[in-house]
Order: C-alpha cells, then sequence, then structure tokens
C-alpha cells in the first residue's frame, strides 16, 4: 500500500492531514483493552493477549466483586473458547472505565457465555449494557452457547463508561470485553439513502452493531487475519438458493488502489473469494442471487458491500444490479467505470435502509437491464450493521437516560442518569463537532473541493436514468420555462468543457465558466452521468429554480439534459463565494458595511424562500460557499440540490434525514431530524458568526475550544466580549451599537430550540437596523436596551410575514414572478423603523 499516495489523495479531497496523522498502513489501535473476565491469568487467543482480570480491577466499579469459572465450554473451532472459561458477576448496575486516549470510533466487544456457578444462573440473567452516550442492549437473556457481541461506537470524551445493569432482582455478567481503536477511514459520513431516496448523512456520530460479516464465496477469517480483528463468516448459510450461485476465488488478483477500498476496509481474502451468479449455461438467465439475514425489525441498517472483479476477462463486461429488500441500490453498476478501468481493485459501497419492518433483510444481486450484456452478476463481501436509533439506542425505544432500575441504591442510579443526560448533550454538541473530523473518503468518491459553486456530493447513477428523468416531471416543469439548452450550445459556450474553464469541482462533477452567443456570461455545472444522486438534486434545482425567481437568488439559465448529461446553466457569478472573500483566497477584505449588506441580500433571499410561496421551502444547505457575489458584491442564494419543501400549515416539521453541511448543521435537526425554516435560520446564525470572525466554522487544527465557530463565538458573545474575536481586519471599524446588535441578532439564531429562533423575517429586519447603527442613521441611547427592542418589534415583523402571504395584501404572494426586489423590502423594512424604531 502506497501510505504517501493515500495521503495525498485524501488531501486532495479537501481534507487536513493533520485531522488523520493516525491513519497508518499496518493499523495500530491506540486504545486497546482485553480483558479476560473473572480471569487470573493472562490468556492468549491468536497473536492477541488479553489481560487478567485483576489487573484490570482498577477499571470496575461493581457493588460486589464475583469471580465466576467453568470447565464445560463447548467445543468449538474458534480459538477463542477460553475467554469463555470465566466471567464476572453483577449483582447490581456496574461499570468499566476505560480511559481513552484517542477519540473517534472504537470496537466494543462483548463476550457472553452463560453457566451456572454456585447460586448464580446466568442463564436467566436479564440485564442492559450501554455507554455513556448509546444504549447496546436492554433486557439481554442469552440462554446457552457462546456468542461475542460486536459494536462501534464513536467516543467523544477522554472515558469510555460500559455500564452493567441488571434488571430488578436478576444479575449481569460478562466473560470477556474488547475496547478498540477503529481507524475513522472504516465509517465515513455519507452513504446512498434507500427509502426516501436519497443521501443519509451524519453516519460518523452512530453507533454499529454488527449483525453480519460475510466473506461471500469464501472461508471464514479469524480475527486475527483481519487487520481489525473482525470476525468474517462465509455465506453458506444466508445463501437463499445453493443453485443460484458458484463461487470463485482468485486472492493474487487483488490489487488494492487508492481509489478503492483501502486494506483496513476488509483484508484481500474477502476481495479475492466471491459468488457469481449460476448463468454460465444459459444466456437468457434472468433470476437474482439473494442471501437472507435475520435482524431486529425498527431499525435502520448500514449495509456495505464489498465488490472485486476478479471474474472479468476484460474491462466493462459486467453489469449487475443490487438489491437491499425491493430497494434498488444501484442499477447496471459497471465496477471498472467506478474505479477508472481496472479489474481486481477491491471497491465498497455503502447504503443506508428505510426502518426494517420485519425480522429479515434480503440482500440481492442480478443481472443488469441491458440488452447486449451476458448476464452475470458477483458479490466478494457483505456487512450488515444495526445503526442507532434517534435516541441513541441499539436495543428498544428508550434512551440512556431512562436506564432501567437496578438492585443497587437508586442514588448510584441517579447519578447514572445524570452522567448520561449530560453525556447525551454534549455528545450531540460535540457530535455535531467533530464529524467533520471523520469525514474521509468513501469509495473513490471526494468531499467537495474549493467549489466556486458549491457542488453537491453525488453517488452513483446508470445510464438508463436519462431517459427516465426526460420523459418525467422536469420536462413538463421546464417546457413552461422553456429553458432547455442544447448540448452543442454549452458546448460551444465553455469552449467544449475546456479544463482550463473549469472554476469548481465536486462529488457532482464540475463547474465551468462560459460565454453564450449573445454574451451572457454562465457558470455551468455538469452532472456525472453516472450519479443517481446526482439526478434528484438536479432535478430538485430545476424544479426549485424555475419557480423562485429573486435577485437574492442565483437564478437559472436554463438546463441540457440531452445524451444523458445533466447540466445546469446559472448566471456566472463575478464575485465568487462570500467565503472566498472572508478568508482562504486573496480576495481584498469587505468592509463591515459591505459584509451587513452582504448578509441583507442573502437574508432577504431565504426569508423569500420561506415566505415568498404558499409553502416555505428550506434551503437546508446555507452556507458561506452557497452564498454567491455579483460583480457588485450583491449577494445571491445558492445550490437548492437539498432543498425540501417545508410542512404545511397544520404540521409544524418536515421528518427528513439529516443533510446539510458540519459546522452549520442545526442541533435540534441533527437530534430530531424534524426540519423546519428555523434550521436554515440556525445556519445562517453561523453565517453571520463567519461573516464577522472571518475564519471556517470547523478548524480541526485550532485549540480544542475554539474548532466550532458557533460554539467559540457563543462563547464570546454571552460574556458580551464578542469584539475581542472579530476579523482583525474589521478591528476598530465596527460602530459597538451595530457589533451589539449584530452578535445579539447571530446568538438568537444559534438558540438550542427552533422556536426560540427568530424567523428569517426577524433577522432581516435585525441587520437592517445593525447597518442604519453603522450608518449612524439611528443613533441608540447607549442605556436602551436593544434586546428589549427585538422583542417588540417581532410581532410587528411577525404581522408583516402574515400580510406577505396573505390572499389581499402585497405582490409576494405571487410566485415565479421576479417582483420581490430587495427595495421595496428595504422600504417596507424601513418604515417600520421609523414607526416602531422611535
Ligand atoms: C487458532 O490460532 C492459531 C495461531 O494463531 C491459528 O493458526 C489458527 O488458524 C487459529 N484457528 C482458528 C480456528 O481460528
Ligand atoms: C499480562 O498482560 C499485561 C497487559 O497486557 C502485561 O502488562 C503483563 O505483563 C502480563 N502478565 C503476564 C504474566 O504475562
Ligand atoms: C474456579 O473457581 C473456584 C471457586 O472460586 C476456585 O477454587 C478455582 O480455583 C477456580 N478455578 C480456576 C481455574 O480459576
Ligand atoms: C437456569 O435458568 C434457566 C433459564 O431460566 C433454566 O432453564 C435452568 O433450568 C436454570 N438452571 C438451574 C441449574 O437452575
Ligand atoms: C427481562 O426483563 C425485562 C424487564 O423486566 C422483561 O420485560 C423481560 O421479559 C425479561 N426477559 C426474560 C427473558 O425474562
Ligand atoms: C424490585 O423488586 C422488589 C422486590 O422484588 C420490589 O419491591 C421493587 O419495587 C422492585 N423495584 C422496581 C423498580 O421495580
Ligand atoms: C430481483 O430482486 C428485485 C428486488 O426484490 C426485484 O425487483 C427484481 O424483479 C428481481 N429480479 C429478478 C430477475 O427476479
Amino acid at each position: 500500500m502506497d501510505c504517501r499516495r493515500r495521503f495525498g489523495l485524501l488531501f486532495w479531497g479537501g481534507l487536513l492531514i493533520s485531522l488523520f496523522p493516525y491513519i497508518s498502513c499496518l493499523f495500530n489501535p491506540v486504545d486497546n483493552y482485553l480483558i479476560d473476565c473473572g480471569s487470573s491469568g493472562n490468556v492468549s487467543v491468536g497473536n492477541r493477549v488479553f489481560m487478567a482480570d485483576n489487573l484490570a480491577s482498577n477499571l470496575l466499579s461493581t457493588p460486589e466483586i464475583i469471580s465466576a469459572n467453568t470447565s464445560s465450554v463447548p467445543a468449538s473451532s474458534s480459538n477463542d473458547s477460553s475467554l469463555f472459561e470465566t466471567a464476572r458477576i453483577f449483582t447490581g448496575t456496574s461499570k468499566f472505565t476505560f480511559p481513552i486516549k484517542k477519540t473517534g470510533r472504537h470496537w466494543i466487544r462483548l463476550y457472553f457465555y452463560p453457566f451456572v456457578f454456585s447460586s448464580f444462573n446466568m442463564s436467566a440473567a436479564n440485564f442492559s449494557v450501554s455507554t455513556q452516550n448509546f444504549v447496546l442492549l436492554r433486557d439481554l437473556v442469552i440462554v446457552k452457547d457462546p456468542i461475542v457481541k460486536e459494536f462501534s461506537v464513536d467516543v467523544k470524551s477522554d472515558t469510555l463508561e460500559v455500564i452493567f445493569a441488571p434488571v430488578n432482582g436478576s444479575i449481569a455478567y460478562v466473560n470477556a470485553i474488547e475496547v478498540v481503536s477503529v481507524p475513522d477511514i472504516l465509517i465515513v459520513d455519507e452513504a446512498t439513502l434507500l427509502e426516501p431516496s436519497g443521501k443519509f448523512q451524519g453516519l460518523t456520530t452512530l453507533a454499529y452493531e454488527t449483525v453480519a460479516r460475510v466473506n461471500v464465496g469464501g472461508p471464514k477469517v479469524a480475527p486475527d487475519k483481519d487487520p481489525l480483528t473482525r470476525n468474517w463468516v462465509s455465506d453458506g448459510s444466508f445463501l437463499v438458493n445453493k443453485n443460484s450461485a458458484t463461487s470463485f476465488s482468485n486472492i493474487p488478483a487483488v490489487k488494492y488502489s487508492p481509489e478503492g477500498a483501502a486494506p483496513e476496509i476488509a483484508p484481500n481474502v474477502v476481495y479475492g473469494t466471491l459468488m457469481e451468479m449460476n448463468s454460465k449455461d444459459d444466456p437468457n438467465s434472468n433470476f437474482n442471487v439473494t442471501w437472507k439475514f435475520k435482524v431486529d425489525p425498527e431499525f435502520q441498517y448500514l449495509v456495505r458491500f464489498h465488490f472485486c472483479d476478479i471474474v472479468s476477462k476484460s474491462l466493462h463486461q459486467l453489469y449487475f444490479n443490487v438489491y437491499v429488500d425491493s430497494w434498488l441500490v444501484v442499477r447496471d453498476l459497471d465496477l471498472s467505470v467506478r474505479l477508472s478501468n481496472a479489474l481486481g481493485t477491491p471497491y465498497y459501497m455503502d447504503s443506508v435502509t428505510g426502518l426494517i419492518k420485519n425480522d429479515i433483510l434480503l440482500v440481492s444481486i442480478g443481472p443488469a437491464n441491458l440488452a447486449n450484456v451476458y448476464p452475470n452478476a458477483i458479490l466478494n463481501g457483505l456487512e450488515i450493521m444495526k445503526m442507532s436509533n434517534s435516541v441513541g439506542s441499539l436495543s428498544g425505544e428508550d434512551s440512556v437516560i431512562s436506564f432501567p432500575g437496578s438492585t443497587s441504591s437508586n442514588k448510584h442510579v441517579g447519578v447514572i442518569i445524570g452522567v448520561v443526560i449530560g453525556a447525551f448533550v454534549a455528545a450531540i454538541l460535540v457530535g455535531v463537532l467533530f464529524v467533520l473530523c471523520r469525514r474521509k473518503r468513501k469509495g473513490m468518491h471526494h468531499a467537495p473541493t474549493k467549489s466556486w459553486i458549491s457542488i453537491s456530493t453525488a453517488g452513483g447513477m446508470s445510464h438508463t436514468m436519462g431517459s427516465k428523468y426526460s420523459n418525467g416531471t422536469i420536462t413538463s416543469a421546464a417546457s413552461n420555462y422553456g429553458y432547455r439548452i442544447p448540448f452543442a450550445t454549452v458546448q460551444e459556450a465553455t469552449n467544449n468543457f475546456d479544463e482550463s474553464w473549469v472554476i469548481g469541482i465536486g462529488g457532482f462533477g464540475k463547474v465551468y465558466k462560459g460565454v453564450l452567443n449573445d454574451g451572457t456570461k454562465i457558470a455551468a455545472k455538469r452532472g456525472n452521468p453516472r450519479s443517481q444522486q446526482g439526478l434528484a438534486e438536479f432535478q430538485t434545482e430545476i424544479e426549485m429554480l424555475s419557480q423562485f425567481r429573486h435577485r437574492h437568488l442565483v437564478s437559472l439559465i436554463g438546463y441540457c439534459d440531452e445524451r444523458n448529461e445533466m447540466i445546469l446553466i446559472y448566471e456566472y457569478m463575478e464575485q465568487g463565494t462570500l467565503k472566498s472573500h472572508l478568508y482562504g483566497s486573496d480576495f481584498p477584505s469587505l468592509s463591515w458595511k459591505e459584509r451587513l449588506e452582504v448578509c441583507i441580500g442573502a437574508a432577504r433571499g431565504l426569508h423569500y424562500l420561506h415566505t415568498g410561496y404558499a409553502k416555505p421551502v428550506i434551503h437546508r444547505d446555507v452556507k458561506s460557499a452557497n452564498i454567491l457575489l455579483d460583480e457588485n458584491l450583491m449577494a445571491k442564494v445558492a445550490d437548492f440540490g437539498l432543498s425540501k419543501t417545508g410542512p404545511d400549515l397544520d404540521q409544524t416539521h418536515v421528518s427528513t434525514a439529516v443533510k446539510g453541511s458540519f459546522g452549520y448543521l442545526d442541533p435540534e435537526y441533527f437530534r430530531r431530524q424534524q426540519l423546519t425554516e428555523k434550521s436554515d435560520v440556525y445556519s445562517f446564525g453561523v453565517v453571520l458568526f463567519e461573516v464577522l470572525c472571518a475564519r471556517p466554522v470547523i478548524d480541526p487544527t485550532l485549540p480544542r475550544e475554539m474548532v466550532n465557530l458557533a460554539e467559540w463565538a457563543m462563547k464570546w458573545q454571552k460574556k458580551g466580549q464578542l469584539d475581542q474575536i472579530i476579523d482583525s481586519t474589521l478591528v476598530g471599524k465596527i460602530r459597538a451599537t451595530s457589533l451589539r446588535k449584530f452578535g445579539e441578532t447571530a446568538e438568537k439564531c444559534l438558540a438550542d430550540y427552533g422556536v426560540d429562533r427568530p424567523s428569517m423575517g426577524d433577522v432581516l429586519w435585525n441587520l437592517e437596523y445593525a447597518l442604519q447603527l453603522q450608518e449612524a442613521i439611528i443613533e441608540v441611547d447607549p442605556e436602551d436596551n436593544s434586546t428589549n427592542m427585538i422583542g417588540e418589534l417581532s410581532p410587528q415583523i411577525n404581522n408583516f410575514s402574515d400580510i406577505e402571504t396573505g390572499a389581499s395584501a402585497t405582490r409576494f404572494d405571487v410566485p415565479g414572478v421576479d417582483d420581490l426586489s430587495g427595495v421595496s423590502m428595504s422600504r417596507v423594512f424601513s418604515q417600520l423603523v421609523k414607526s416602531e424604531g422611535r
């Protein structure tokens, strides 16, 4: 493995090397606790040594020290059976506290084998296991047979607690326990979401329980043969129809490449063996190969497919479909395309299911729907991981907060509950903060870099999608607006997609600048033709931008869907992103007045989205990279790929998978996956601080308390010393009253709960007010408490939004017309200031 090259690629992906200094080619876990509970001596398992229990006694707090042993462990083919010979029995809530040297993802592996010891019958033991943040097991009873339960959790604090709580009157026990660091590349943040189809973000913050880890078509792989000490089983017991597939093996053909999966993702014995659809004798074969797994209903699962084409003799021979239950994961998958035309390269794909309704999960592969392709399909490996639910549980609906009572004193429980609540709240805050640090490449997919128009990232899509959308809603929507632009025109405008005209690159594709025949400057965002994700966003963006015309929203000039292309053509924004004017480029620094005007413009754009149409539209990805500036530094909000229509009047939120950009993400949305306009308000609040401080919203190179801008700035704002952290070029140039108003506005936007945040209309008004204070249009009595002023004025603003959407009143209620000009808004606001402000 060429480490240097991998680093380079990751770096190119827009991530800082300093984020993951611990990735090494031979993974060596920083935290590595292996404890053989109840044992009086060290025990070797494969090449690992499990520590004697007494050496770990400082880690354990338990009401009674009970070590149990048995000589009756059933003979097993694995090497770990000696771990099951001893156990720790807990008669009350007990916990291990592991000091964590490096935060991040850790395995927690728990070994259980119930036996009878003295008066304790472990087969009847009924107990729960949890960490500070996640419920791992609830009301678990293991009747016989040794088992190992594997979890992986993201640890944010410098200790990890593993708490064992017997149900009332019962006992808990454990035979061995592992807490081991996991390299961060193992779980990337984003995956294809199967239902509703889209993108799932936030994987790095969840806990997982391994349901199945299968070396398809190959042998069992013992932990000492896996770089991350995982156990892989063979697929025989899961394969539904034994005759549907045959196994194949060619381990030497596996060539890891920086583009594909790393060796830590799965060892070569997984990638070098596979099951292949049994279609050799029949060129008309048309069936799926299906594996069946038992799962717990009411959870979502992360399904990871491992592929490596060691069967094809040449490129572009193998096309197949992949399904989970009845969901199509990918159609006409051509591995050689995903891996820049190489065979034998390991590749993996993550997908997240919807809530599973029954206790069976089916994974299928089947032939592609393409003509002139021999029907075939392969699968090399498969992992199914149960995902922690919205309350942080892998078992049951209750969060750790209502951890079940125990036989120990209630005081003890109280302490745990307290700790757990605190940790839970902290975890959510820290979670948002650290998620970025965990964002890594996923297969060959790179995070957007310095995109000029921020490009939404994309998964994979087939060739047939093109025809699908050209018959779909877009055509009708678009034909109403006449936006469709011939491919030849785009080609000409962009000098045939001249690489030197590229102004941005991202997962979606590239952005080219260009000039139309009539001299109009354009930016053409060209989607990757294989991106299914891209298609959804392409459609959303066209639909949104066709409906919304506003001088503070970037306008769509047209689109092109000829030849399976997905090209969006926007007005060219001469001055790039707001972000690039704040830091990280050589644009001259903006004055305070210019910054306020940009914020006001962007706020107007968002206010229009929220109120200018019958249903509020939630942008969902408000950030400084999505606020573009034209040649006059007028701000326009861009990138509607993630937008969602907001709740109907009788609902208060839209329930949806968490999307957006980290550092800007509303913690309430993150926690409850419920979307309201107030999520945009939160993100906008972060933008306001970014504008004031001119630094990235997440900067992992800074000392810990400074990493997250929102947190850091709020700290100073609460102390009333925001002036201490402002952009150095602004020092002495902002009037105190203007800064105070601005700080208060941002603070309100960042309120923990959406209901406490102002509407975009309020924000807009307050920013206008901050501008007027700066310009000294309004003189403020220093004693005047401007906080009160916001309070007094808010109702007016709220009424104002009612008027906007009301049937009779203004022009605001007519969508699709470029009517809500900044000028008219400004006038209304000025009037408000005159009537109310004085
Ligand atoms: C047991 O451990 C030995 C030595 O590490 C190894 O060679 C052998 O394959 C292991 N057996 C099983 C079944 O894991
Ligand atoms: C047992 O393992 C611990 C930790 O791995 C080590 O420090 C200790 O020396 C070992 N003891 C023996 C007797 O091998
Ligand atoms: C098993 O437990 C019994 C009773 O506590 C003890 O006497 C014995 O030494 C233990 N055996 C081993 C192998 O630890
Ligand atoms: C232990 O508990 C199990 C499950 O409740 C029961 O079936 C078994 O008979 C018990 N064994 C003894 C020795 O009490
Ligand atoms: C374990 O305890 C829970 C809670 O008291 C109870 O609902 C469940 O039935 C118990 N399980 C068994 C197998 O006894
Ligand atoms: C626990 O069990 C005891 C007796 O078995 C009972 O008195 C007590 O109320 C129970 N506590 C809870 C919280 O169920
Ligand atoms: C394969 O399975 C998918 C999902 O259940 C189904 O839609 C498709 O029709 C199946 N294909 C064949 C050839 O049976």
